[in-house]
């Protein structure tokens, strides 16, 4: 309760605002040609939204997908869950992560898929990111998030500071596409189109 209400006061309910924070704070816009780019959508997710959205920009863009997992499982339970998250944010952890993303240097672009977990991507995925070696790729973040991105998707590219970047989006928990979603979701159509798609 604690954090929603917390999350309240971060509201990003306008498209509008979204709209700003993308071009403010995370990349500068523009667009590459993807013909014939190999491309990557590398996800995190815990209860679902996230693994959505990510099969379906997946789907649309025709990349293989990874999943960033946690090697030690998060709690299933919600408070609980927030409270592992949050211990390990402020520790500035790096956890450990299942499996490796096979000969990462043949992608041209990947996509990094995260919920907003207490303001900014789960640990994880630094992880991950800081795993590799991803100079020369585009990165594009992307986040779910129950009321906005807060620093999430200028965090990405932060932690990516040897890669391209494209403008990022955040689909809040009203804006998830339900059973639609399979078939179409105009707002990450609508982005999919913008930055080259
Ligand atoms: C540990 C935790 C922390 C969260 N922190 C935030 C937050 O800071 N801001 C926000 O808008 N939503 C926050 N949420 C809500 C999630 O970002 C949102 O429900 C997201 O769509 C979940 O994605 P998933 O289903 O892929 O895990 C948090 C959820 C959890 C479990």
């Amino acid at each position: 309760m604690m954090l929603l209400s917390v999350m309240g006061l971060n509201a990003c309910t306008g498209s509008k605002k979204e709209a700003k924070v993308n071009e403010s704070e995370t990349t500068k816009k523009g667009t590459i040609d993807m013909k014939g780019k190999k491309v990557l959508v590398a996800y995190f997710s815990w209860s679902g939204n996230t693994r959505e959205a990510a099969q379906y920009i997946a789907q649309k863009t025709g990349a293989d997908k990874f999943e960033i997992i946690r090697e030690k499982a998060y709690p299933t339970e919600y408070t609980p869950c927030t409270e592992d998250a949050k211990a390990e944010k402020e520790a500035g952890e790096r956890p450990a992560i299942k499996g490796r993303v096979e000969n990462m240097a043949q992608y041209d672009v990947v996509f990094v898929c995260v919920p907003v977990w207490w303001y900014t991507a789960p640990m994880p995925v630094y992880t991950f990111l800081e795993q590799y070696d991803l100079k020369g790729k585009t990165v594009i973040p992307f986040c779910t998030a129950y009321s906005g991105p807060s620093s999430t998707l200028r965090d990405i590219v932060s932690a990516t500071p040897q890669s391209n970047h494209l403008d990022g989006i955040c689909i809040v928990t009203k804006e998830m596409g339900g059973k639609d979603m399979e078939q179409k979701h105009p707002k990450i159509d609508k982005w999919l189109t913008e930055i080259g798609f």
